[in-house]
């Protein structure tokens, strides 16, 4: 196979890889597989730069930033939909569409409305071509660049469409925006209200670099033009074409529904149900499934008659705002928090809400005893929208915003001019030192058992320890001064502490609380590196090969390693016995020798999982059948998987056989 032939093939089955593991959750090779074949294009690509092309999946992040997006107009209008409240407006619409098609049967289709940023992409002989914003409805903005950095969304169809311009929403899903505004507040920037404000911020960023690094997902739910493919009869034969050209859709969470009353009766249970999914939704919507049907009803000026969104009442409450609180973070950052009247918001009582910082005080105009309206969306912590100025009695009294940190009294900086954060910088603040320490100890870290908050502050205040190396030079007596403690307390508390300088590397990472840097980042980390000392010599390109590794978290990372006190921290913990190792999983290798391959939805773990476990276990994991294979493992759905190893004579057990096997 000469180079071209390589790279046109590693496109291919990167691009399947990519569609396996971000449209389907459903990963068929391991990671260490997938930046194997990353790794191997790239190094192609660098020996014959003539040779990469735009669809190729090294090019999703390009490196210019734009001044401004140019204007872009749509090959039909994007319009929008029209919104109903209650049953009897659904009832209301459902009777104006009747009329104009007396006798035909309908089908309804029941699906989330996805509460994120319109988007239309246009496929031309298969490659991505251009990604618009929905702006006036005739014309949006060219968003290409940052389009091409969501992983869901294909650079290249799967299938032979000639031309297809797809329309759906970009959304970040909950948790992911939950990370995002953290993140964003560590670093001293205004965080995002809810997860729509985010999605549209993160599309709209001039540098695709900063979109990359957003999380953000797009699925399908319309479209403007398509050519030269058979006419779809149904929106959901639409959907299943969308879904084989490698595109993510609703399929998933859609409703065939054939009576109206049936429609109202599932909005009721999604209503219910909103929650479970991932994402926020602010509604549902209803469309008539047959497209000869929709052609009949066609549109009013600003929406089709065939489709009506059934909008959600908001998760919102008012209460009176007691008083306003400040938190000094792990890293500095002043947090106001409300203490509200408590108030039931959403199926929940809420007592708290975040005020994220003193721009937000003035923005409101909120004072103590204000009425306020607060809302949930997307986070645990909800949120003050706005005063309710009418509510005012005279008595309310103004916020005293802090000059010096309400904690350790030294004076309070922004640390750069745009951000919104006010920083505490003393790096002895009894409060950043004590968050730290707490995070240290907490048990997803380094679970020193009983080390809490408490303790922690009888022990910094009593400046017996002031870093995380501190703790492991701790004696009993040291204890034994504290209030309360007695002598059994003590005991354990060293045995504690003793117990968790074998936590495995990952723990250690995440508990040193590298800025973006959490869990799961820290596991992946420690699995790659092995050990720390091979991490503090990483730079940015090292890390930017692992496929979850971005920039902004690769340069967190360098920038953590090269401070000297981290140098020193290290030092002394390695002193003290802690461990920096990570351990691959040891233990009896009962499935020594033997490889095994999985095929269709597993039940009871994940793909990811199974094959962690396999590899643990002594076994070999791969992702296609041959000869080799001594075990197909068959979930529901298998695919072509299972019936090569069908044509080959492979085992095939099914997931419940798997597990027994490895109980
Ligand atoms: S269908 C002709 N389906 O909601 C319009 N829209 O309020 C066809 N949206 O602009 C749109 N989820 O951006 C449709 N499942 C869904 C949706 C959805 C979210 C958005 C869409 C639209 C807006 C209208």
């Amino acid at each position: 196979m000469n180079a071209k032939q390589e790279i046109e093939s590693l496109k291919k089955e990167i691009g399947h890889h990519d569609y396996l593991y971000y449209v389907l959750a459903q990963p068929d090779i391991s990671d260490t597989e997938y930046d194997k074949l990353m790794g191997r294009l790239k190094e192609l690509e660098k020996n014959n730069p003539e040779l990469i092309t735009d669809d190729s999946p090294t090019q999703r992040v390009s490196g210019e930033a734009v001044k401004d997006f140019e204007t872009v107009k749509h090959s039909t209008s994007m319009l929008s939909l029209d919104n109903t409240y209650s049953s009897e407006e659904i009832l209301e619409w459902d009777t104006r569409i009747r009329k104009m098609i007396p006798n035909d049967v309908i089908e309804y289709v029941v699906e989330p409305k996805i509460d994120g940023v319109s988007c239309a992409l246009t496929y031309k002989n298969k490659l991505l071509m251009l990604g618009a914003t929905r702006g006036d409805g005739d014309n949006g903005e060219n968003i290409t660049l940052n389009v091409k950095t969501i992983k869901t969304i294909p650079l290249k169809l799967l299938t032979d469409i000639p031309f297809l311009e797809v329309r759906g929403e970009v959304y970040i899903e909950k948790n992911d925006f939950k990370e995002l505004n953290k993140n964003i507040i560590e670093d001293g920037q205004q965080p995002f209200a809810n997860p729509r404000n985010a999605a549209a911020g993160s599309l709209r960023q001039k540098n695709p670099r900063i979109t990359s690094e957003r999380k953000l997902k797009f699925i399908v739910h319309s479209h403007g033009n398509i050519e030269g493919v058979e006419e779809f009869k149904t929106y959901i034969e639409f959907l299943k074409l969308c879904k084989k050209s490698g595109l993510s859709t609703t399929l998933r969470n859609i409703n065939i529904v054939k009576k109206i009353e049936d429609v109202i009766v599932l909005c009721d249970k999604l209503e219910k149900e909103r929650e479970e999914l991932p994402y926020e939704i602010d509604g549902l919507v209803v469309k008539i499934n047959s497209i000869s049907q929709q052609q009949k009803l066609g549109f009013t000026m600003k929406s089709p008659r065939w489709a009506i969104a059934y909008k959600f009442p908001a998760k919102q409450a008012t209460t009176k705002l007691i008083n306003v609180t400040m938190q000094v973070g792990r890293t500095g950052i002043l947090t106001p928090v409300a203490e509200l009247e408590p108030v039931e918001c959403g199926g929940v009582v809420i007592s708290r809400a975040t005020l994220h910082n003193f721009d937000e005080i003035e923005r409101l105009g909120i004072r103590t005893g204000d009425t306020v309206l607060i809302e949930r969306a997307g986070e645990v912590i909800p949120k003050i929208i706005k005063v309710i100025e009418s509510k005012r009695t005279g008595n309310e009294k103004k916020i005293k915003i802090p000059k010096e940190c309400p904690v350790c009294n030294q004076s309070i900086v922004k640390e750069k001019e745009e951000e919104v954060a006010w920083r505490c910088i003393n790096p002895s603040c009894p409060a950043q030192i004590e968050r730290g320490l707490t995070h240290f100890a907490k048990r997803e870290a380094m679970d020193i058992e009983g080390f809490g908050d408490a303790i922690v502050e009888q022990l910094v205040s009593k400046k017996m320890i002031s870093d995380f190396a501190d703790i492991y030079y701790l004696k009993k007596d040291d204890f034994l001064k504290l209030d309360l403690f007695k002598d059994k307390k003590a005991q354990n508390i060293i045995e504690a502490i003793a117990k968790s300088k074998s936590r495995p590397l990952s723990r250690l990472l995440f508990a040193l609380g590298i800025r973006n840097v959490g869990e799961k980042a820290a596991i992946i980390l420690a699995e790659r590196y092995l050990t720390i000392d091979k991490l503090v010599n990483a730079t940015v390109e090292d890390l930017q090969k692992i496929h979850e590794v971005g920039p902004v978290v690769a340069e967190s990372i360098v920038k953590f390693f090269n401070q000297p006190e981290t140098q020193k921290l290290i030092e002394r913990l390695k002193k003290a016995g802690v461990n920096i190792k990570e351990e691959l999983k040891k233990g009896p290798k009962i499935l020594e020798g033997k490889t095994f391959v999985f095929t269709g939805e597993l039940k009871n773990l994940s793909r990811t999982d199974a094959e962690a476990k396999v590899r643990e276990l002594g076994g070999n994991d791969s992702s296609s059948v041959s000869q080799k294979t001594d075990f197909v493992v068959a979930g529901d759905n298998p695919g072509s998987k299972y019936k090569k190893a069908q044509k080959l004579g492979v085992k095939i057990i099914s997931e419940t056989d798997f597990l027994n096997m490895i109980k």
